[in-house]
């Protein structure tokens, strides 16, 4: 079996899908899971992009224990020098440096001749190694490359000290069939290749990225760059469950291996939804809410009579907890305990406490309580402490409010919220609707010059009762901020996630 490395961009490319911001903290979170996944490389960021950028990217690689924390640079001495700095205490750094090579860059982006992108990427990856001996050099746009100055390029960039050559198909444009011809000549006809790691990235444009992945697999490549849920640029990077899944499921078509501890797949998205606030599609393969669910009375039935019937695949495998317990208000603290660890959550003791006490306040207004429930729990009650400790005391939390709605008439609402000891009350009755008067309110108790942009309801489990999750996305400025609420009461959690989102500018 070949032994296929993986390496994860969600820190980096993920970050850059619209809206998918994380703080510091959250970074921290994700990259520790990232590493307890198996994860071989972690793009922690670009060091050059920001003081914020190249904070993360230097804590990432303080913390990371056994993956190697990687930070990407442009082919120009700043960016290389703030990578390595960023990098100083990583135990295994590599450095990524990436310049265009197309055509259509060269002349138009980089208006650089042939000559002189080989010579820049040369200089690049010699300052490189310099300070790192692990290099990998990105041929930007490489899939739209004619072959002979991708060879020229691959071939010069080895030869100064790559270790790593990552053909990526930055605009999503290629095809299985293409992908595994160019890997199939770089394998053939570039002298020095034997001395790198072919590795590819591939944007899902056209829905490919994850086909183009496993081509450029079997034309001998021998790393993947992918992103949790599929995040990234646009229409996002090639998902990591995806291969992880298609390299373990069809081992036998592929012969190739990977350190990902599958069974932490399911928890892993979660985590980064919740950070990021994008939710996963029901029906993504893998992770998505319905990837393991028979509807049709023939498949359950199969099921039932034998899984492999109709599944190619364990919900364990993944990490899906097998059964959805039912709890209730009897249920005890130990029960608690034993299955938010099913779910994939490591609590400490203090964050046990504070889920106790909501799961039991929950558990008053709703008869049962499902995993979707706790899982919507754990993420905005949970995750905002353990992601935030230092902040809480200065975070806004709803103390209550009085909606009134009719229709055709406008509707009003009187809020009253708290910061520590500091607490504000407020009206507005001038509302288009309910969620305008909330939010015009709560912009004037707290003076933030803020507008909403996006917001999504949805319910964590079935029924009546379920608890509603609500996701804002505010801007203030050039900046977006996200927020989650959750409660039995729409209008309470869309009121939360609007003051989480607020607390979390005074974080960015
Ligand atoms: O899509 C792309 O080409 C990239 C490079 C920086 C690797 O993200
Ligand atoms: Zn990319």
């Amino acid at each position: 079996m070949r032994q296929i490395i993986i390496f994860d961009t969600t820190l980096r490319d993920g970050e850059q899908s619209p809206g998918a911001s994380m703080n510091f903290s959250e970074k921290m979170e994700v990259a520790t899971a990232l590493d307890e996944l198996g994860i071989d490389v972690i793009e922690a960021g670009f060091p050059i992009a920001s003081p914020g950028d190249f904070e993360a990217v230097a804590e990432v690689a303080k913390i990371v224990k056994n993956a190697s924390v990687c930070g990407l640079a442009r082919c120009v001495d700043k960016d290389i020098d703030a990578a390595v700095e960023a990098l100083k205490q990583a135990r295994k750094p590599r450095i990524h440096i990436f310049l265009a090579t197309s055509p259509i860059h060269r002349r138009y982006k980089l208006k650089m001749s042939e000559d002189e992108v080989v010579a820049r990427a040369v200089e690049g990856v010699r300052r490189s190694r310099n300070y790192c001996d692990d290099i990998e050099f990105s041929c930007e746009d490489a899939c739209r490359t004619e072959y002979g100055f991708l060879r020229r390029v691959v071939e010069a960039v080895i030869d100064a000290g790559a270790s790593t050559v990552n053909i990526p198909d930055t605009v999503g444009y290629t095809t299985p069939p293409e992908m595994f011809a160019r890997i199939d000549m770089l394998k053939k006809h570039v002298p020095n290749i034997d001395k790198a790691v072919i590795s590819v990235h591939c944007h899902n444009d056209l829905g490919m990225a994850t086909a183009n992945s496993l081509a450029a697999v079997t034309a001998g490549a021998g790393q993947i760059e992918c992103t949790i849920n599929a995040l990234g640029e646009r229409a996002g990077n090639c998902s990591l469950e995806e291969v992880a899944m298609a390299l373990k499921v069809r081992a036998d078509v592929f012969k190739t291996q990977t350190n990902i501890v599958t069974r932490r797949l399911y928890p892993m998205s979660r985590l980064v939804a919740t950070v990021t606030g994008l939710r996963v599609p029901q029906n993504k393969p893998i992770v998505g809410r319905n990837a393991f669910a028979h509807e049709s009375g023939i498949h359950q039935d199969g099921v039932l009579k034998e899984p492999t019937t109709y599944e190619i695949m364990r919900p364990e495998d993944i990490g899906l907890p097998k059964n959805n317990l039912v709890l209730g208000k009897h249920s005890g603290r130990a029960a608690i305990v034993d299955r938010v660890k099913t779910l994939g959550f490591d609590l400490t003791a203090d964050q046990v406490d504070l889920l106790f006490e909501e799961f039991k306040k929950l558990a008053d207004r709703k008869k049962e309580v499902f995993d979707g429930d706790l899982r919507a729990l754990l993420q905005q009650r949970i995750h905002e402490q353990k992601t935030q400790p230092q902040t809480v005391a200065r975070d806004w939390t709803l103390v209550d409010y009085d909606l009134r709605v009719r229709s055709g008439k406008d509707a009003q609402v009187h809020i009253t919220i708290r910061r520590g000891e500091e607490v504000l009350t407020g009206s507005n009755d001038g509302g288009d609707g309910p969620i305008d008067s909330m939010f015009t309110a709560i912009r004037t108790l707290t003076k933030f010059d803020i507008a909403l942009k996006e917001m999504d309801i949805k319910s964590a489990t079935d029924g009546e009762d379920a608890l509603a999750e609500v996701t804002i996305l505010l801007n203030r400025g050039e900046s977006l901020y996200r927020g989650i609420g959750v409660s039995t009461d729409t209008f309470e959690a869309t009121a939360i996630a609007i003051l989480n989102a607020v607390n979390r500018i005074g974080d960015a």
